[in-house]
Protein backbone atom coordinates (compact mmCIF):
# COMPACT_ATOMS: atom_id res chain seq x y z
CA UNK A 1 0.00 0.00 0.00
CA UNK A 2 1.01 3.16 -0.88
CA UNK A 3 -0.73 4.89 1.60
CA UNK A 4 -1.00 4.73 5.63
CA UNK A 5 -4.23 2.35 6.39
CA UNK A 6 -2.37 0.96 9.56
CA UNK A 7 -1.18 3.55 11.84
CA UNK A 8 -3.50 4.43 15.14
CA UNK A 9 -4.14 7.91 15.19
CA UNK A 10 -4.46 9.98 18.09
CA UNK A 11 -7.32 12.29 17.73
CA UNK A 12 -7.87 12.87 21.68
CA UNK A 13 -8.26 16.98 21.45
CA UNK A 14 -8.08 17.26 17.51
CA UNK A 15 -11.87 18.25 16.97
CA UNK A 16 -13.09 14.85 16.86
CA UNK A 17 -16.70 13.76 18.59
CA UNK A 18 -15.57 10.25 17.52
CA UNK A 19 -13.33 10.10 20.44
CA UNK A 20 -13.83 13.46 22.53
CA UNK A 21 -17.36 13.33 22.64
CA UNK A 22 -17.69 9.81 24.57
CA UNK A 23 -19.84 10.01 27.58
CA UNK A 24 -21.24 13.52 26.67
CA UNK A 25 -24.67 13.37 25.17
CA UNK A 26 -26.71 10.71 26.71
CA UNK A 27 -28.84 8.10 24.06
CA UNK A 28 -26.66 9.57 21.60
CA UNK A 29 -23.24 8.89 22.20
CA UNK A 30 -21.56 6.16 23.63
CA UNK A 31 -20.10 5.80 27.72
CA UNK A 32 -16.61 6.25 27.60
CA UNK A 33 -14.65 3.16 28.58
CA UNK A 34 -14.08 1.94 31.86
CA UNK A 35 -10.57 2.03 33.65
CA UNK A 36 -8.29 -0.35 31.76
CA UNK A 37 -10.05 0.25 28.69
CA UNK A 38 -9.24 2.44 25.69
CA UNK A 39 -11.96 3.58 23.50
CA UNK A 40 -12.43 2.06 20.14
CA UNK A 41 -14.37 4.72 18.29
CA UNK A 42 -16.86 2.65 16.35
CA UNK A 43 -19.85 5.41 16.24
CA UNK A 44 -19.86 8.75 14.37
CA UNK A 45 -19.63 8.30 10.60
CA UNK A 46 -15.87 9.31 10.11
CA UNK A 47 -12.74 7.53 9.34
CA UNK A 48 -9.89 7.20 11.70
CA UNK A 49 -7.13 6.97 8.70
CA UNK A 50 -5.08 10.26 8.05
CA UNK A 51 -6.81 11.38 4.66
CA UNK A 52 -4.71 11.45 1.27
CA UNK A 53 -2.05 14.32 2.09
CA UNK A 54 -2.89 16.32 -1.29
CA UNK A 55 -5.47 17.50 0.98
CA UNK A 56 -3.31 19.16 3.59
CA UNK A 57 -0.85 19.95 1.42
CA UNK A 58 -3.68 22.02 -0.89
CA UNK A 59 -5.27 23.98 2.30
CA UNK A 60 -1.83 24.69 3.51
CA UNK A 61 -0.51 25.86 0.30
CA UNK A 62 -4.06 28.35 -0.63
CA UNK A 63 -3.55 29.52 3.61
CA UNK A 64 0.15 30.52 3.14
CA UNK A 65 -1.04 33.16 1.38
CA UNK A 66 -2.45 35.88 3.93
CA UNK A 67 -5.62 36.98 2.41
CA UNK A 68 -9.04 35.14 2.84
CA UNK A 69 -11.35 37.63 1.10
CA UNK A 70 -14.85 37.02 -1.01
CA UNK A 71 -14.09 34.64 -3.90
CA UNK A 72 -15.79 32.73 -6.18
CA UNK A 73 -15.38 28.66 -6.82
CA UNK A 74 -12.89 28.35 -9.46
CA UNK A 75 -12.93 26.29 -12.91
CA UNK A 76 -10.36 24.05 -11.35
CA UNK A 77 -12.94 23.35 -8.17
CA UNK A 78 -15.84 22.58 -11.09
CA UNK A 79 -13.37 21.02 -13.26
CA UNK A 80 -11.98 18.47 -10.35
CA UNK A 81 -15.82 17.32 -9.63
CA UNK A 82 -16.37 16.77 -13.50
CA UNK A 83 -13.76 14.30 -14.25
CA UNK A 84 -14.11 12.77 -10.78
CA UNK A 85 -17.71 12.12 -12.10
CA UNK A 86 -16.48 10.96 -15.09
CA UNK A 87 -14.17 8.98 -14.14
CA UNK A 88 -15.56 7.19 -11.20
CA UNK A 89 -18.83 6.82 -11.82
CA UNK A 90 -19.20 7.16 -16.02
CA UNK A 91 -21.45 10.64 -15.97
CA UNK A 92 -21.81 12.39 -19.16
CA UNK A 93 -22.20 15.74 -20.09
CA UNK A 94 -21.79 17.08 -16.70
CA UNK A 95 -21.09 21.16 -16.92
CA UNK A 96 -20.40 23.39 -14.63
CA UNK A 97 -23.82 24.50 -14.52
CA UNK A 98 -25.32 21.54 -13.16
CA UNK A 99 -23.28 21.99 -10.25
CA UNK A 100 -24.42 23.77 -7.29
CA UNK A 101 -23.05 23.99 -3.90
CA UNK A 102 -24.73 22.88 -0.20
CA UNK A 103 -22.87 23.04 2.49
CA UNK A 104 -23.85 19.71 3.92
CA UNK A 105 -25.35 17.17 1.94
CA UNK A 106 -28.12 17.34 4.64
CA UNK A 107 -28.31 20.76 3.79
CA UNK A 108 -29.25 20.02 -0.07
CA UNK A 109 -31.81 17.52 0.81
CA UNK A 110 -33.34 20.43 2.74
CA UNK A 111 -32.98 22.57 -0.27
CA UNK A 112 -34.54 20.10 -2.46
CA UNK A 113 -37.36 19.33 0.12
CA UNK A 114 -37.68 23.00 0.28
CA UNK A 115 -37.88 23.77 -3.47
CA UNK A 116 -40.81 21.01 -3.64
CA UNK A 117 -42.47 20.44 -0.51
CA UNK A 118 -44.08 22.04 2.16
CA UNK A 119 -44.32 21.36 5.74
CA UNK A 120 -47.08 19.02 6.35
CA UNK A 121 -46.52 17.04 3.29
CA UNK A 122 -45.65 13.16 3.24
CA UNK A 123 -41.81 12.45 1.86
CA UNK A 124 -41.04 8.40 1.32
CA UNK A 125 -37.93 6.79 2.89
CA UNK A 126 -36.77 3.55 3.21
CA UNK A 127 -36.26 1.78 6.63
CA UNK A 128 -33.85 1.65 8.00
CA UNK A 129 -33.03 5.17 7.82
CA UNK A 130 -30.43 7.28 8.24
CA UNK A 131 -30.91 9.21 11.79
CA UNK A 132 -29.80 12.58 9.81
CA UNK A 133 -32.91 12.07 7.38
CA UNK A 134 -35.40 11.69 10.63
CA UNK A 135 -33.95 14.84 11.95
CA UNK A 136 -34.03 17.22 8.77
CA UNK A 137 -37.41 15.72 7.51
CA UNK A 138 -38.76 16.00 10.64
CA UNK A 139 -37.15 19.32 11.89
CA UNK A 140 -38.71 21.04 8.79
CA UNK A 141 -41.97 19.65 9.09
CA UNK A 142 -42.12 16.88 6.63
CA UNK A 143 -43.90 13.66 7.56
CA UNK A 144 -41.57 10.69 6.61
CA UNK A 145 -43.72 7.41 5.61
CA UNK A 146 -41.35 4.73 5.67
CA UNK A 147 -41.39 1.72 3.07
CA UNK A 148 -40.00 -0.77 4.94
CA UNK A 149 -36.71 -2.61 3.54
CA UNK A 150 -36.74 -6.46 3.70
CA UNK A 151 -34.36 -8.84 3.63
CA UNK A 152 -34.22 -11.81 1.38
CA UNK A 153 -33.89 -15.49 1.50
CA UNK A 154 -29.78 -14.74 1.58
CA UNK A 155 -29.95 -11.87 3.84
CA UNK A 156 -29.78 -8.96 1.42
CA UNK A 157 -31.68 -6.05 2.27
CA UNK A 158 -34.08 -5.58 -0.93
CA UNK A 159 -36.43 -2.73 -1.75
CA UNK A 160 -40.04 -3.52 -1.77
CA UNK A 161 -41.53 -2.02 -5.09
CA UNK A 162 -45.69 -2.66 -4.46
CA UNK A 163 -45.07 -1.38 -0.77
CA UNK A 164 -43.07 1.76 -2.19
CA UNK A 165 -46.50 2.14 -4.77
CA UNK A 166 -49.33 1.70 -2.20
CA UNK A 167 -47.30 4.40 0.49
CA UNK A 168 -46.36 6.47 -2.59
CA UNK A 169 -50.38 6.71 -3.37
CA UNK A 170 -52.21 6.58 -0.23
CA UNK A 171 -49.85 9.36 1.00
CA UNK A 172 -49.87 11.31 -2.15
CA UNK A 173 -46.50 12.10 -1.84
CA UNK A 174 -44.38 13.64 -4.41
CA UNK A 175 -41.00 13.61 -3.08
CA UNK A 176 -38.94 10.88 -2.05
CA UNK A 177 -35.47 10.83 -0.32
CA UNK A 178 -32.69 7.55 -2.10
CA UNK A 179 -30.10 6.63 -0.34
CA UNK A 180 -27.71 4.91 -2.75
CA UNK A 181 -25.43 3.11 -1.37
CA UNK A 182 -27.69 3.01 1.58
CA UNK A 183 -26.59 3.96 5.11
CA UNK A 184 -27.34 1.78 7.61
CA UNK A 185 -27.50 -0.92 5.02
CA UNK A 186 -25.01 -1.38 3.92
CA UNK A 187 -26.53 -1.68 -0.07
CA UNK A 188 -24.99 -0.83 -3.02
CA UNK A 189 -28.15 -0.77 -4.94
CA UNK A 190 -27.86 -2.56 -8.23
CA UNK A 191 -29.09 -0.91 -12.00
CA UNK A 192 -32.04 -3.25 -12.28
CA UNK A 193 -33.05 -2.55 -8.55
CA UNK A 194 -32.73 1.26 -8.90
CA UNK A 195 -34.48 1.20 -12.68
CA UNK A 196 -37.56 -0.83 -10.76
CA UNK A 197 -37.47 2.50 -7.88
CA UNK A 198 -37.26 4.92 -10.39
CA UNK A 199 -40.29 3.52 -12.24
CA UNK A 200 -42.33 3.56 -9.41
CA UNK A 201 -41.24 7.33 -8.90
CA UNK A 202 -42.15 7.92 -12.27
CA UNK A 203 -45.40 6.45 -12.09
CA UNK A 204 -46.40 8.64 -9.49
CA UNK A 205 -44.92 12.26 -10.65
CA UNK A 206 -42.92 11.42 -7.57
CA UNK A 207 -39.23 13.57 -7.60
CA UNK A 208 -36.13 11.81 -6.26
CA UNK A 209 -33.65 13.23 -3.84
CA UNK A 210 -30.50 10.68 -4.02
CA UNK A 211 -28.33 10.77 -1.49
CA UNK A 212 -25.22 9.75 -3.16
CA UNK A 213 -22.47 11.04 -0.16
CA UNK A 214 -21.41 7.00 0.46
CA UNK A 215 -20.98 6.54 -3.70
CA UNK A 216 -16.94 6.15 -3.23
CA UNK A 217 -16.86 3.97 -0.61
CA UNK A 218 -17.96 0.36 -2.52
CA UNK A 219 -16.14 -2.62 -1.52
CA UNK A 220 -15.46 -6.17 -2.60
CA UNK A 221 -15.86 -5.44 -6.47
CA UNK A 222 -19.67 -4.08 -6.16
CA UNK A 223 -20.29 -1.16 -8.76
CA UNK A 224 -22.12 1.90 -7.96
CA UNK A 225 -25.19 3.24 -10.01
CA UNK A 226 -25.82 6.71 -9.93
CA UNK A 227 -29.65 7.13 -10.06
CA UNK A 228 -29.23 9.70 -12.74
CA UNK A 229 -27.59 7.13 -14.97
CA UNK A 230 -30.02 4.71 -15.42
CA UNK A 231 -32.31 6.63 -18.12
CA UNK A 232 -33.06 9.99 -19.31
CA UNK A 233 -36.05 10.32 -17.02
CA UNK A 234 -34.02 9.45 -14.47
CA UNK A 235 -31.58 11.89 -15.06
CA UNK A 236 -34.42 14.66 -15.08
CA UNK A 237 -36.07 13.63 -11.82
CA UNK A 238 -33.40 13.32 -9.52
CA UNK A 239 -31.56 16.12 -7.34
CA UNK A 240 -28.47 13.74 -6.45
CA UNK A 241 -26.30 15.14 -3.61
CA UNK A 242 -22.44 14.34 -2.98
CA UNK A 243 -19.36 14.97 -1.18
CA UNK A 244 -15.39 14.36 -0.57
CA UNK A 245 -16.23 14.42 3.04
CA UNK A 246 -17.40 10.95 3.72
CA UNK A 247 -14.65 9.81 0.90
CA UNK A 248 -11.92 11.80 2.68
CA UNK A 249 -12.61 12.47 6.21
CA UNK A 250 -13.60 16.03 5.49
CA UNK A 251 -16.36 16.47 7.49
CA UNK A 252 -15.30 19.43 9.80
CA UNK A 253 -14.59 21.20 6.23
CA UNK A 254 -17.47 21.85 5.47
CA UNK A 255 -18.48 21.39 1.60
CA UNK A 256 -20.85 18.89 -0.38
CA UNK A 257 -22.37 19.73 -3.48
CA UNK A 258 -25.79 18.42 -5.95
CA UNK A 259 -25.82 17.64 -8.89
CA UNK A 260 -28.97 18.48 -11.16
CA UNK A 261 -29.26 18.00 -15.01
CA UNK A 262 -32.60 19.45 -15.44
CA UNK A 263 -32.79 23.19 -15.74
CA UNK A 264 -36.06 23.65 -13.85
CA UNK A 265 -35.20 21.62 -10.74
CA UNK A 266 -31.99 23.07 -10.75
CA UNK A 267 -33.09 26.56 -10.50
CA UNK A 268 -35.97 25.76 -7.61
CA UNK A 269 -32.93 24.03 -5.37
CA UNK A 270 -30.87 27.15 -5.69
CA UNK A 271 -33.19 29.42 -5.04
CA UNK A 272 -33.49 27.67 -1.92
CA UNK A 273 -30.09 26.94 -1.35
CA UNK A 274 -29.05 30.19 -1.43
CA UNK A 275 -31.90 32.11 0.61
CA UNK A 276 -29.92 31.37 3.87
CA UNK A 277 -27.22 33.64 2.70
CA UNK A 278 -24.44 31.40 4.88
CA UNK A 279 -24.88 28.68 2.55
CA UNK A 280 -21.59 29.11 0.91
CA UNK A 281 -18.16 28.10 0.32
CA UNK A 282 -15.29 28.28 2.32
CA UNK A 283 -11.99 28.98 0.71
CA UNK A 284 -10.15 26.31 2.54
CA UNK A 285 -13.01 23.50 1.77
CA UNK A 286 -12.65 24.47 -1.91
CA UNK A 287 -9.24 24.08 -1.98
CA UNK A 288 -9.16 20.58 -0.04
CA UNK A 289 -11.77 19.26 -2.47
CA UNK A 290 -9.44 20.20 -5.23
CA UNK A 291 -6.79 18.12 -3.36
CA UNK A 292 -8.79 15.37 -2.53
CA UNK A 293 -9.96 14.50 -6.52
CA UNK A 294 -6.26 15.14 -8.05
CA UNK A 295 -4.82 12.07 -9.26
CA UNK A 296 -3.51 10.90 -5.79
CA UNK A 297 -7.06 11.09 -4.41
CA UNK A 298 -7.71 8.56 -6.92
CA UNK A 299 -5.28 6.15 -6.02
CA UNK A 300 -6.05 6.49 -2.13
CA UNK A 301 -9.53 6.17 -2.69
CA UNK A 302 -8.77 2.54 -4.60
CA UNK A 303 -6.78 1.79 -1.25
CA UNK A 304 -9.31 2.77 1.20
CA UNK A 305 -11.74 0.54 -0.70
CA UNK A 306 -9.49 -1.81 -0.25
CA UNK A 307 -8.84 -1.99 3.04
CA UNK A 308 -12.34 -1.38 3.93
CA UNK A 309 -13.46 -4.47 2.07
CA UNK A 310 -10.69 -6.55 4.08
CA UNK A 311 -12.14 -4.79 7.75
CA UNK A 312 -15.72 -5.69 6.25
CA UNK A 313 -14.95 -9.31 5.89
CA UNK A 314 -13.07 -9.91 8.78
CA UNK A 315 -15.45 -8.77 11.09
CA UNK A 316 -18.35 -10.47 9.02
CA UNK A 317 -16.67 -13.53 9.36
CA UNK A 318 -15.81 -13.10 12.81
CA UNK A 319 -19.20 -12.65 13.94
CA UNK A 320 -20.51 -15.02 12.24
CA UNK A 321 -18.21 -17.64 13.64
CA UNK A 322 -18.35 -16.03 17.33
CA UNK A 323 -21.22 -14.32 17.83
CA UNK A 324 -24.04 -16.58 18.22
CA UNK A 325 -27.77 -14.96 17.65
CA UNK A 326 -25.80 -12.19 16.01
CA UNK A 327 -27.33 -11.36 12.60
CA UNK A 328 -26.22 -8.55 9.89
CA UNK A 329 -26.36 -8.51 6.02
CA UNK A 330 -23.15 -8.31 5.00
CA UNK A 331 -22.66 -4.62 3.73
CA UNK A 332 -21.01 -3.71 -0.03
CA UNK A 333 -20.67 -0.53 0.31
CA UNK A 334 -20.13 2.52 3.40
CA UNK A 335 -18.13 1.50 6.03
CA UNK A 336 -20.89 0.15 8.59
CA UNK A 337 -22.72 -2.84 9.66
CA UNK A 338 -26.04 -2.98 11.20
CA UNK A 339 -26.19 -5.65 13.59
CA UNK A 340 -29.54 -7.29 14.86
CA UNK A 341 -29.07 -8.72 18.13
CA UNK A 342 -32.77 -9.43 18.80
CA UNK A 343 -31.63 -13.58 19.29
CA UNK A 344 -28.85 -13.27 21.30
CA UNK A 345 -31.07 -10.43 23.87
CA UNK A 346 -33.58 -12.81 23.75
CA UNK A 347 -31.19 -15.89 24.64
CA UNK A 348 -28.93 -14.16 27.24
CA UNK A 349 -32.16 -12.16 28.87
CA UNK A 350 -30.51 -8.83 28.15
CA UNK A 351 -32.00 -5.76 26.62
CA UNK A 352 -29.99 -3.65 24.20
CA UNK A 353 -29.15 -1.15 26.38
CA UNK A 354 -27.43 -3.46 28.60
CA UNK A 355 -25.90 -4.83 25.96
CA UNK A 356 -24.86 -1.39 24.52
CA UNK A 357 -23.06 -0.59 27.79
CA UNK A 358 -21.43 -4.07 28.09
CA UNK A 359 -19.59 -3.20 24.95
CA UNK A 360 -19.08 0.59 25.70
CA UNK A 361 -17.67 -0.13 29.28
CA UNK A 362 -14.74 -2.03 27.33
CA UNK A 363 -13.83 0.53 24.76
CA UNK A 364 -15.97 -1.01 22.05
CA UNK A 365 -17.85 2.83 21.35
CA UNK A 366 -20.59 1.34 19.03
CA UNK A 367 -24.22 2.98 18.32
CA UNK A 368 -27.14 2.47 19.57
CA UNK A 369 -29.36 1.20 16.15
CA UNK A 370 -33.01 2.50 18.03
CA UNK A 371 -32.13 5.70 16.17
CA UNK A 372 -31.76 3.77 13.19
CA UNK A 373 -35.23 1.86 13.07
CA UNK A 374 -33.53 -1.14 14.51
CA UNK A 375 -35.47 -2.01 17.69
CA UNK A 376 -33.04 -4.05 18.97
CA UNK A 377 -29.80 -3.35 16.88
CA UNK A 378 -26.44 -1.99 16.78
CA UNK A 379 -24.73 0.01 14.51
CA UNK A 380 -20.74 -0.37 14.19
CA UNK A 381 -17.99 1.58 12.19
CA UNK A 382 -15.28 -0.21 10.63
CA UNK A 383 -12.93 2.40 8.97
CA UNK A 384 -10.09 1.77 11.71
CA UNK A 385 -7.04 0.31 10.94
CA UNK A 386 -7.55 -3.67 11.27
CA UNK A 387 -5.74 -3.74 14.73
CA UNK A 388 -8.19 -2.13 15.97
CA UNK A 389 -10.89 -3.88 14.47
CA UNK A 390 -9.54 -6.83 15.57
CA UNK A 391 -9.38 -5.80 19.12
CA UNK A 392 -12.55 -4.90 18.95
CA UNK A 393 -14.47 -8.01 18.05
CA UNK A 394 -11.54 -9.86 20.19
CA UNK A 395 -13.32 -7.78 23.36
CA UNK A 396 -16.79 -8.35 22.50
CA UNK A 397 -15.90 -11.87 22.31
CA UNK A 398 -13.87 -12.25 25.68
CA UNK A 399 -16.49 -9.44 27.57
CA UNK A 400 -19.39 -9.66 26.00
CA UNK A 401 -21.07 -12.27 23.74
CA UNK A 402 -19.45 -15.19 25.20
CA UNK A 403 -18.61 -13.85 28.47
C1 LIG B 1 -26.51 8.98 4.03
C2 LIG B 1 -25.87 10.18 4.64
N1 LIG B 1 -26.21 11.41 4.22
C3 LIG B 1 -25.68 12.53 4.76
C4 LIG B 1 -24.75 12.44 5.78
C5 LIG B 1 -24.23 13.69 6.39
O1 LIG B 1 -23.76 14.55 5.45
P1 LIG B 1 -23.44 16.06 5.80
O2 LIG B 1 -22.61 16.04 7.03
O3 LIG B 1 -22.69 16.53 4.59
O4 LIG B 1 -24.76 16.74 5.96
C6 LIG B 1 -24.36 11.19 6.25
C7 LIG B 1 -23.40 11.06 7.36
O5 LIG B 1 -23.19 10.04 7.92
C8 LIG B 1 -24.93 10.03 5.67
O6 LIG B 1 -24.63 8.82 6.10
Amino acid sequence: MKYDFTSIMDRHGKDAIAVDGLGTAPGFAPDAPKEGFDAIPMWVADMNFPTVPTIPEAIIERAKHPAYGYFAPTDEYFNSIIQWHEKRNGATGLTKECIGYENGVLGGVVSALDAFSAPGDAVLLHSPTYIGFTMCVGNNGRKIVHSPLKKDAEGVWRMDYEDMDKKIKENKIHVAIFCNPHNPCGRVWEKWEIEKAMEVYKNNHCLVISDEIWSDIILNGHKHTPVQSVSEDARNRTIAVYAPSKTFNLAGLVGSYHIIYNEYLRDRVAAQSSKPHYNDMNVLSMHALIGAYKPEGYEWVDELCEVLSGNINYACDYIAAHFQGVTFSKPQGTYMMFLDCTEWCEKHGKTIDELEKLGWSVGVAWQDGRMFHGPCAIRLNLALPLSRVKEAMSRLDKYVFNA
